[in-house]
């Protein structure tokens, strides 16, 4: 058995994940990997270049002009895209609103495993996503599989767009939310669904510092 540890988190859209990732990486000082960001990235790379998704060519070449990175300080994980910070770029609604569609390509996702298992390669890392229990990493030791009412998460992310400015209805919020539910649930490329050995993890009405401490109970036996 590998020595080093990886904690596979996933879960349906804005449930914490990134949240409770990062509060475990900074207790347990392990590698946070958000692969939402790495999807995110290549959604905003391919809007700004007008890649035609409908294009397998295409997509598969703008594939190869992508470089993604990710850079910390303070805890604080920084997606790199061609040297560019675009951290904050990445979670505005026009993402949102498309990258449900370019995680669905099949090339997308080849590439996006192939650099998220080189990354968790012999190093200790809690990584969240969709497909991390799955498909990434099966023989995770740990696996956490979130999720919490969608009117609760919505309301969740509506807070944090509005408190960073940005003009939305907590309805735009929720349907997309449910829109991308959808998509993770129902597409053909590893779909969003909980390993069998996972953890469920319903934070619906759990505090961060309560999800944090359910998730450190369970990973515990498993620190060396
Ligand atoms: O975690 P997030 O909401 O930032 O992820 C953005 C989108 O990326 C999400 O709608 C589905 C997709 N995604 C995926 O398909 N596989 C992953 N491992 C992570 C995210």
């Amino acid at each position: 058995m590998s020595k080093n540890l990886v904690i596979a988190i996933d879960g349906y859209s804005s449930c914490g994940k990134s949240t409770l990732a990062k509060a475990l990486a900074r207790q347990l000082h392990f590698i946070y990997i958000d692969t939402g960001a790495m999807y995110r990235a290549v959604t905003l790379w391919f809007l700004r270049n007008k890649t035609d998704l409908a294009n397998a060519e295409m997509v598969k070449e703008s594939l190869q002009d992508i470089h993604l990175n990710f850079h910390s300080q303070d805890y604080q994980t920084h997606i790199i895209l061609n040297g560019e910070d675009v951290s904050e770029e990445i979670r505005q609604m026009a993402v949102s609103q498309n990258v449900s569609e370019v995680s669905a390509l099949k090339a997308v996702r080849k590439e996006m495993v192939k650099q998220q298992q080189r990354m968790g390669k012999s190093k200790n890392i809690v990584m969240d996503g969709r497909d991390i229990g799955t498909t990434v990493f099966p023989d995770a030791r740990v696996k956490i599989f979130m999720t919490a009412d969608p009117k609760i998460r919505a309301e969740r992310r509506f807070k944090e767009l509005t408190a960073k400015g940005e003009s939305i209805t907590l309805e735009e919020v929720f349907e997309n939310i449910a829109h991308r539910d959808y998509m993770d649930t129902t597409r053909e490329e590893s779909p969003l669904s909980r390993a069998h050995d996972a953890i469920i993890l319903d934070n619906t009405e759990l505090t961060e510092e309560e999800q944090l401490e359910f998730a450190m109970k369970k990973i515990k036996p498993f620190l060396p």
